[in-house]
């Protein structure tokens, strides 16, 4: 958030602005978790594209960032709203006032380390609180007019990881593959599709369902992989990986998940879910290394030698998952979607942007954050957090 504003100045500037605008929308969207990184992303690209507002529902936990969102002050079509999904008399609210005709749910705990140390959150609000809000949005949609319930959408983002883990030659995921969850994270993003999958095949609900791989790019947290390794190699810190680094993701850039997210919400077939890949499969050495490589070009190290130097491999993640790798063909062959970014523009684009975004940094690596890293890879060596 820029300096000096605080959430509430910015919940009222909003919520005046919307009310002293004279254009009228007959559409709106509801996201939830739109302060997060996807989330963040999701709303400036529908915005930059769509003349259809956004209300914004999001928590504010430690992830949640309204920073993120500071080139949207002044403009009347987002709408911002601190509180949790959960809070069924919240959403009720908002949804008889606003009317959206489509809800998407971004909001999650969402880092497994986190979900390994302190698992309750991600029960509350993956589980508990998908629940609370299907059920404040089936009874909003069951109000609506008939043509009004057909055409209206729940869309609910969830992961590759429910599918559990791959052996190396094993296909990729297909939206067929069976759920086996390892952490508790992933257990509870499991939990939260059978839930919206229930709604749609028991009440009716008119859902869809995204499974994407490892998203990167502008505003993510930099407890994730690649914004850790970037700030860390740039402060001179160790680069830690778990265990030998020979785990396998499938990277994904922000900006192609927005658009497939985009089209499925457009031509999805209600009750349907959808893989959502970049095509990039990497180890997480190899991940590391093409970043010291573009970082050694981008902002060489005032005393030389490659950043790669940084690289520390140090105590795995428990229960940690060998490989993820999504198959998106049904994306591309039903919907005609496919990732624009290879792994290496979308790194390079991502590495520019966050040299460029100081100030973003600054402001995401003070208070909880900070907390977090002292208390678990400690002041000295990195080691994994849940060692
Ligand atoms: P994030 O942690 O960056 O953001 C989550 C947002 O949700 C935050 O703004 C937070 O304040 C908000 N939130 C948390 N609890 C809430 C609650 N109870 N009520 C309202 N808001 C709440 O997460 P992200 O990386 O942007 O992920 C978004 C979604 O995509 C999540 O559902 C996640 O499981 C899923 N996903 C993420 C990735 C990835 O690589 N980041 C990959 C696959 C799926
Ligand atoms: O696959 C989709 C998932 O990707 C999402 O559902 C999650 O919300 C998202 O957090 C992400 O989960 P991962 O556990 O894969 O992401 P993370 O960035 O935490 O780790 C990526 C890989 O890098 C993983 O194999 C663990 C490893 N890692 C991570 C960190 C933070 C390290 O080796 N060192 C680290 O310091």
């Amino acid at each position: 958030m820029p300096s000096g504003i605080k959430n509430a100045s910015i919940l009222t500037e909003y919520l005046l602005q919307f009310t002293q605008t004279n254009k009228r929308y007959t559409n709106m969207l509801m996201i939830t978790g739109g302060a997060g990184f996807i989330g963040a992303n999701f709303v400036k690209d529908w915005l930059a594209q769509y003349d259809e507002p956004v209300l914004n529902l999001d928590k504010l936990t430690y992830a949640g960032n309204l920073s993120s969102l500071a080139a949207l002050q002044g403009d009347t079509r987002h709408v911002f709203v601190k509180g949790d999904i959960a809070d069924r008399s919240l959403v009720r609210q908002l949804l008889s006032r606003h009317r959206p005709r489509a809800v998407l749910n971004f909001a999650a705990e969402s880092h497994v380390d986190r979900s390994i140390h302190g698992p309750q959150a991600f029960v509350d609000t993956n589980v508990t609180g998908t629940f609370q809000l299907l059920e404040s949005v089936r009874d909003y949609w069951s109000e609506l007019s008939r043509q009004e319930q057909q055409a209206f959408r729940f869309l609910h983002v969830s992961t590759d990881e429910v599918f559990g883990s791959l052996y190396p030659t094993e296909p990729a995921f297909t939206e067929v593959h069976p759920y086996r969850p390892n952490s508790p994270y992933s257990a509870s993003k499991a939990a939260s599709d059978h839930l919206v999958r229930a709604w749609h095949h028991t009440y009716g609900l008119p859902v869809l369902t995204t499974h994407c791989s490892n998203n990167y790019g502008p505003y993510q947290f930099p407890e994730k992989l690649i914004p850790l390794m970037i700030l860390n190699a740039l402060s001179g810190k160790a680069l830690p990986l778990y265990g030998d680094g020979q785990q396998v993701r499938d990277w994904l850039y922000v900006k192609d998940h927005c658009a497939a997210l985009r089209r499925v919400l457009e031509a999805g077939s209600p009750g349907e879910t959808y893989n959502i890949g970049g095509c990039s499969e990497r180890t997480n050495l190899q991940v590391a290394t093409t970043l010291c490589t573009l970082l050694d070009t981008l902002c060489p190290r005032a005393e030389g030698g490659s950043y790669a130097a940084q690289i520390t491999f140090v105590k795995d993640r428990p229960g940690h998952d060998r490989r993820y790798a999504i198959d998106a063909s049904r994306l591309e062959s039903e919907l005609g979607w496919k990732p624009a970014e290879t792994f290496e523009s979308g790194l390079c684009k991502t590495v520019n942007w966050y040299l460029a975004h100081q100030p973003w940094v600054d402001d995401v690596t003070s208070g909880s954050y900070r907390h977090w890293v002292t208390q678990h890879y400690g002041e000295g060596e990195p080691s994994c957090p849940a060692s």
